[in-house]
């Protein structure tokens, strides 16, 4: 396949795996690169700026393909060492980036100038027109469906995408509840110029994550996530266990004087537990209801490879076939 995508980035297939914390290591980005996708290492699960430059290094010991950087601008009071990561990122040779989590138009000439390509994680179509106007070269569009933060419009893909498609003229990937060939000819026949996948890349053999953390994945059906932290308009959409039912039944108790400070034990500096250690009720990590859709756990080559020829077949015969029927 050939989208402007695939044409912006260099990459084989229109397939982007987004960064996710405490998942997106060398070990996986490089995966995706390897198998003609775009693999994103997560720049804030490295805890400098040296940290990061050397998982790049790694990750380039691995591929010799193009693969991205994530970087998520947190609502924080002390803000994360940006310009280090940046100098990271430029001095490690990455020349993609894919940003999220608040505007990024602070940090754009200092990437652009440096040849970096910018993508922009957005949940709504006023921030994907925002991201456009500042000078983002692509956007990746998250809908209601997706893991992590959908933001608070709530508008799912079959509405978000084609609106998208109506307003942008830059390139963009629709981004949450994409697992196979049906998402991507779905996500292309609504305007989107390829696909953006988080969960679905969890549940492969070279995730560098605890085992327990797949089968979780498998195990999920798409009534299994909820959403958290929205009286604090951060919501986001997690798997449920114990650690989850007990924050929403904080939530519904504290109501509108609940603060973060509340819910800490169920969600600050849980990651590591849950994707490293395998400890599934430490608290709430990031889930998209894709889960219903992930039955296995191939390597990602495979299911990179049985996405195109899906979603190829789809093309020729199932939607050539409706035409002449
Ligand atoms: C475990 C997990 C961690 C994530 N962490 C981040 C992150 O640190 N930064 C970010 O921009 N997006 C993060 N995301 C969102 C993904 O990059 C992607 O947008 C999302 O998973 C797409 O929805 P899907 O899970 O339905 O494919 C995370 C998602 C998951 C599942």
């Amino acid at each position: 396949m050939k989208t402007r995508i695939t044409e912006l980035f260099g990459i084989e297939h229109p397939i982007i795996q987004g960064g996710m914390h405490f998942v997106g290591f060398a070990e996986l980005a490089a995966a995706v690169s390897n198998a003609g996708g775009l693999g994103i290492i997560t720049g804030l699960t490295q805890k400098t700026p040296e940290l990061l430059a050397r998982e790049i290094r790694r990750c380039r010991e691995m591929t010799d393909k193009p693969f991205g950087v994530n970087l998520t601008f947190l609502p924080v009071v002390k803000a994360p060492d940006y310009p280090g990561y940046i100098r990271a990122i430029v001095e490690g040779g990455v020349r993609i980036v894919e940003t999220a989590g608040n505007n990024p138009q602070k940090w754009l000439p200092g990437l652009h100038e440096a040849g970096v390509k910018v993508i922009h994680k957005c949940t709504s179509v006023r921030h994907s027109l925002k991201a456009e106007a500042i000078g983002c070269d692509a956007v990746s569009v998250d809908g209601f469906e997706c893991g992590g933060h959908p933001g608070e419009d709530d508008i799912p893909n079959f509405i978000l995408l084609p609106r998208a498609a109506e307003a942008l003229k830059i390139p963009f990937v629709a981004s949450g509840g994409m697992a196979d060939g049906r998402s991507l000819v779905a996500a292309l026949a609504l305007g989107a110029d390829g696909m953006n996948m988080g969960t679905r890349f969890i549940a492969t053999k070279e995730a560098p994550v605890h085992e327990k953390v797949k089968q979780a994945i498998v195990a999920a059906s798409e009534l299994d996530t909820r959403l958290v932290m929205r009286p604090l308009r951060n919501t986001e959409r997690v798997l449920t266990n114990a650690a989850v039912e007990r924050l929403l039944e904080k939530e519904r108790t504290l109501g509108a004087d609940l603060k973060f400070e509340d819910i800490m034990e169920e969600v600050a500096g849980v990651y590591p537990r849950i994707m490293l250690d395998g400890d599934m009720e430490a608290g709430a990590w990031s889930c998209g209801m894709v889960a219903g859709l992930i039955h296995d756990v191939p390597t990602v080559r495979q299911l990179i490879d049985r996405i195109m020829a899906e979603a190829d077949g789809l093309i020729r015969q199932r939607l050539a076939g409706v035409l002449t029927a």
